[in-house]
């Protein structure tokens, strides 16, 4: 392709792109394909000859859009907002086209010092100390498995340059609570805890909060079978309720014990742009590592992960690679972040966070972050106010936790009645919304903050979910009348 045929493609591209965005309140939330369906459209081999860029954006009109569940829909409510702001799709659209290589200062200054730059307007933003220095990594899940790799490192006093951690005696613990999103197990076993190692502190059973007083007891435990306290997991909004863990009083417990304390704030860092909810963290300054995902509420496109840590030393040490074809004159004077993470080749994520934060500005973000707080405490005052409606969990942010309790059904029917109205509405395309379990119980995760879900949206949710239930009520009912006769 060149130049001139990429400058007319292009031009196509981003007036499809506005248009698509533009449109997307008219296409069903969920996709309505059925497994395997986008693939039976594809050709089963590659193109012999050249296609032709309009034939190009007919088949992702045709093909590919069908199969995208639409999280930048206004009524989108799953899991977790994954805001794509089209400042920074501009941002990564630039990224692209730079087509930099990311292994050295050497190999692009630039994209080392803009990430360096953003990291520190996002600490800034966020109220953390100029202690942390930061980098940005893919997905929430590799910096906590970084975290965890150097966690393991210190504790065992550098055991990968001897025999790693099948040369060593002593048993390396984790403590995170179930609460805690899956990455933190996963990233514990691929960090060679091994399952018998993970410790799930008891919660709050109101809260879902980790208990301190639990986790004091099960570290202390540790200790007398002379085993390791090695790392604990604070959540900093879990995913499922979005509970906060007590971070002051785990870093105090983590100090006493020699222990890191990575806090996993993936979904709710976001919020921290917000000084009013900056008490839900209050002691994060004594936490060894952070993270949390502009490319969630925030709205950063994927992949945006930052990760910050006070002792960038150690971190070097245990990621740090110095190959001859890498090495430059400049080495002792800059940073080379290829040792702060796994990867050699990194992209040139800044520049999406660059263009967001300049082209939006953090004023508007925090105008609708605060909006979709304000959103989700009247839907869950809403919910509350209903007869048969509970709000399971308290409302820590935008997240509200759900579920119709008419009397007179058991645990069983309660289930089947809770699945049936949330599927119903999932199925129609009309909204999303993630069914979870909470105390083995089935319960409806309302997940409020897509850029463009206002509170008209939230009302028509509320709608449309009184609507289903009402509805799987009466084909109870019938069910029921028919059982009888
Ligand atoms: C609390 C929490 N931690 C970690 C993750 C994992 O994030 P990522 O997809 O960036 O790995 C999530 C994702 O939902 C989350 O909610």
């Amino acid at each position: 392709m060149t130049a001139d045929e990429f400058r007319q493609a292009g031009h196509q591209l981003i007036d499809w792109i506005a248009d698509y965005r533009a449109n997307l309140e008219q296409m069903p939330v969920r996709a309505q394909v059925d497994p395997g369906s986008t693939r039976s459209r594809l050709a089963g081999t590659p193109p012999e000859s050249p296609v032709d860029f309009g034939e190009m954006l007919q088949q992702l009109q045709q093909v590919v859009v069908p199969g995208i569940t639409q999280v930048q829909h206004p009524m989108h409510f799953g899991w977790f907002p994954s805001n794509a702001s089209l400042a920074s799709v501009l941002g990564d659209i630039a990224s692209s086209g730079l087509g930099t290589l990311g292994i050295s200062w050497e190999s692009c200054p630039a994209l080392t010092e803009v990430e360096e730059v953003v990291c520190d307007w996002m600490r800034q933003l966020t109220g953390l100390s100029q202690q942390w220095e930061g980098c940005i990594q893919d997905t929430a899940s590799t910096a906590c498995l970084t975290a965890l790799l150097v966690a393991r490192e210190q504790a065992s006093d550098f055991s990968q340059n001897r025999g790693g951690l099948q040369a060593e005696k002593a048993a390396y613990t984790l403590y995170s609570t179930e609460e805690a999103h899956s990455s933190i197990t996963k990233s514990g076993l691929l960090a060679g805890f091994g399952k018998d190692n993970l410790r799930f502190v008891e919660v709050d059973p109101v809260t879902r909060a980790m208990s301190t007083t639990a986790l004091q007891a099960l570290i202390e435990d540790d200790i007398r079978k002379g085993h390791i306290p090695t790392a604990i997991v604070a959540s900093a909004g879990s995913t499922g309720v979005t509970a906060f863990d007590p971070i002051a009083g785990i870093a105090e417990i983590a100090q006493r014990n020699n222990t890191w304390l990575h806090v996993d704030a993936a979904m709710a860092g976001s919020a921290m742009l917000l000084p009013e909810c900056r008490h839900l963290w209050e002691g994060v300054e004594n936490a060894d590592s952070i993270s949390w995902n502009p490319h969630k509420w925030m709205g950063t496109i994927l992949d945006c992960s930052l990760f910050y840590v006070n002792k960038p030393e150690l971190l070097i040490r245990v990621m740090s690679t110095n190959p001859s074809y890498l090495r430059s004159t400049v080495d002792s004077e800059v940073t080379q972040y290829r040792d702060w993470g796994i990867p050699l080749g990194r992209r040139f994520r800044a520049l999406k966070l660059w263009f967001h934060l300049s082209l939006d500005g953090p004023e508007a973000i925090r105008t609708r972050l605060r909006r979709d707080l304000d959103n989700a405490r009247r839907f869950a005052e809403q919910v509350e106010a209903t007869t048969d409606w509970q709000v399971l969990v308290p409302v820590n942010l935008q997240t509200v936790c759900i579920r119709h309790e008419p009397a007179g059904m058991d645990t069983e029917a309660l289930d089947k009645h809770t699945l049936a109205w949330v599927n119903s509405i999932n199925q129609s395309g009309m909204a999303f919304m993630s069914p979870s379990r909470l105390d083995g119980r089935w319960m409806v995760r309302v997940s409020i903050g897509v850029e463009s879900t206002t509170w008209e949206h939230v009302e028509s949710l509320w709608r449309l979910i009184l609507q289903h239930v009402a509805q799987d009520l009466e084909n109870n009912q019938g069910a029921l009348t028919r059982l009888k006769k």
